[in-house]
């Protein structure tokens, strides 16, 4: 029984739409997603889906004009539009999962119901900070001023009794399991960040009930009908719920544990410590690896539907399209770190890396092989000149198959970028400086057929590397080198050089990416 490389992202709030830092986890798993079914050594199960429960959405709910008790019909509004995003930006999810799905909450009461029979859950009286925007407790000690040390909103001060899951017996095995699992928390400064917590703070016990007199949008406690549970204690089982845990075994043994939790740096926390511990309280297995991205930040301060200066994907994938969006998330801020979006500096992309670099590469390529060889692949199988330049690219495009091959499964997508845009530079200043027209013009066939083998070649093997990031400019680039698209669903196509059929007849059509003028200011 092979194991499937299962890759998650967070499960969202629904009390607004999605924004580009949701679209952002999205891409990046689904260019994972993409790739490793590229590869074609492992079945794929990538998950994603919506976090209903908790006071910001029975807020946002009434804030709709919803009476108290209709968070259901509130969220059932909403999800459409999560979906319909993802669909837009192409991304091909295998299951999505609600936390108000009915086995989803079966899922949680049965770990709430162990947990408690085991004495692991306790009650006792709750005084301290609570943030809505977060759904974060936080202790006095952590903000001795009432404001959120993440979000630095004021908080809510809570005097209540709770249920608490015990978590100090767990400091110190994660503390060694973190550290003798380096690649469990990623990237590696991440990594040290929760080593430094865990080694100098004592982890509080983790309250994880509200009190239906305070909120009663969640899921019941079941023994004790007061309660529901804490957000984040109903989110993150769904990791597990969603691949089968406890109801279909079979299927959770094939998936569990996850290869990836993609989440951002806000919900780090929550992921490498309450996570593992609540999974080592019942005796599951970890994840395999937790990777924490960056923000997007806006004149410097987080994109956030709570914050309100959120930018509409829709609207930017309706003017400079789908693709471009994709790959401007992806090359322009190394994984990991945080990024300023402005659509300056997404147009200057566009023009330069898109426009300029592979969209003329493209073009310049199959009009010469229209004009000099009847728009066919020339056959340079008798050809015997040795062409160095040839050779380099021929090199650097296969070498940067392996490249990515190592990079994208560790979320490098900005290297492995840039190595394709190596090869496609090496082209286009191939093209400049061998100067095809002058051998036409000379009459040197057989040059002149190894240089528009050498780009056309280069192109096929570019336009399989851009499928997972751009899976609509790859189908595109592939029709028109006369291939056929499933030719870019297999990365192994792409290792082998020489393999564009001589002969074939190209089909030139629109331009890739047509430049976007730039208004003058
Ligand atoms: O935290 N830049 O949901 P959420 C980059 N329901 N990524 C961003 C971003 C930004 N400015 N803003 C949001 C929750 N994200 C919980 C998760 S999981 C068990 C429960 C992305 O709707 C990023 O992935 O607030 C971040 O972690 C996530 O959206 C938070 O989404
Ligand atoms: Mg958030």
């Amino acid at each position: 029984m092979k194991k499937k490389y299962y890759i998650t992202t967070p499960v969202y709030y629904v009390n607004s739409k999605p924004h580009i830092g949701h679209s952002y986890t999205q891409i990046a798993c689904d260019t994972l997603a993409r790739f490793i079914k590229q590869l074609g050594r492992d079945e794929v199960f990538f998950m994603t889906g919506t976090d209903e429960h908790g006071e910001k959405i029975e807020k946002a709910a009434v804030e709709s004009g919803l009476k108290e008790g209709q968070e259901q019909k509130f969220v059932d509004g909403i999800v459409p539009v999560f979906k319909d995003l993802w669909t837009k930006l192409n991304i091909k999810y295998d299951y999505f999962i609600r936390t108000t799905d009915d086995y989803h909450i079966k899922t949680v009461q049965n770990f709430l119901d162990r947990l408690y029979r085991q004495g692991k859950i306790y009650k006792k009286l709750y005084k301290g900070w609570f943030c809505t925007p977060c759904e974060t407790f936080w202790t006095s000690t952590q903000s001795p001023d009432g404001i959120c040390p993440d979000c630095k909103r004021p908080l809510e001060k809570l005097d209540e009794s709770n249920y608490f899951l015990k978590t100090s017996e767990h400091q110190k095995w994660l503390i060694d399991y973190i550290d003798k699992n380096p690649d469990f928390i990623q990237p590696d400064f991440r990594k040290n960040e929760i080593l430094g917590f865990l080694k100098n703070e004592e982890l509080m016990d983790l309250c994880i009930t509200r009190p239906k007199s305070r909120m009663s949008w969640g899921i019941e406690v079941p023994f004790d009908k007061d309660y529901v549970t804490y957000v984040w204690f109903d989110a993150l089982i769904n990791y597990v719920s969603g691949a089968g845990y406890p109801h279909d075994m079979e299927r959770f043994s094939k998936t569990w544990p996850a290869e990836v939790h993609v989440i951002g740096k806000d919900i780090i926390r929550h992921h490498a410590v309450f996570w593992p511990i609540m999974l080592r309280s019942l005796e599951i297995e970890l994840p395999k690896s937790i990777y924490a991205h960056g923000w997007w930040v806006i004149k410097g301060e987080k994109m956030s539907k709570s914050k309100g200066n959120v930018i509409d994907p829709i609207d930017i994938i309706s003017r400079f399209g789908v693709d471009p969006f994709r790959y401007f998330l992806l090359r322009e801020v190394q994984f990991g770190s945080d990024g300023a979006f402005s659509e300056e500096a997404l147009v200057a992309r566009y023009n330069s890396d898109l426009a300029n670099d592979i969209g003329n590469l493209l073009s310049r390529s199959l009009t010469m092989a229209e004009k000099y060889f009847d728009g066919h692949v020339p056959d340079v199988s008798n050809i015997n000149i040795v062409n160095t330049r040839a050779e380099e690219i021929k090199a650097r495009a296969i070498r940067s198959v392996s490249e990515m091959e190592k990079l994208i499964p560790k979320l490098d997508f900005t290297t492995a970028l840039a190595n394709i845009w190596e090869v496609i530079a090496l082209a286009n200043k191939f093209i400049e400086d061998s100067k095809p027209w002058v051998m036409a013009k000379e009459g040197r066939r057989d040059e002149l057929a190894l240089v528009i083998y050498t780009l056309l070649e280069a192109l096929r093997i570019v336009s399989i590397e851009v499928y997972s990031i751009m899976p609509e400019t790859s189908e595109k680039m592939l029709a028109q080198l006369g291939m056929d698209k499933a030719d870019g669903l297999n990365l192994a196509n792409a290792k082998i050089w020489g393999s564009l059929p001589k002969g074939m007849k190209v089909n030139k059509s629109q331009s890739l990416f047509p430049r976007i003028l730039v208004k003058p200011q």
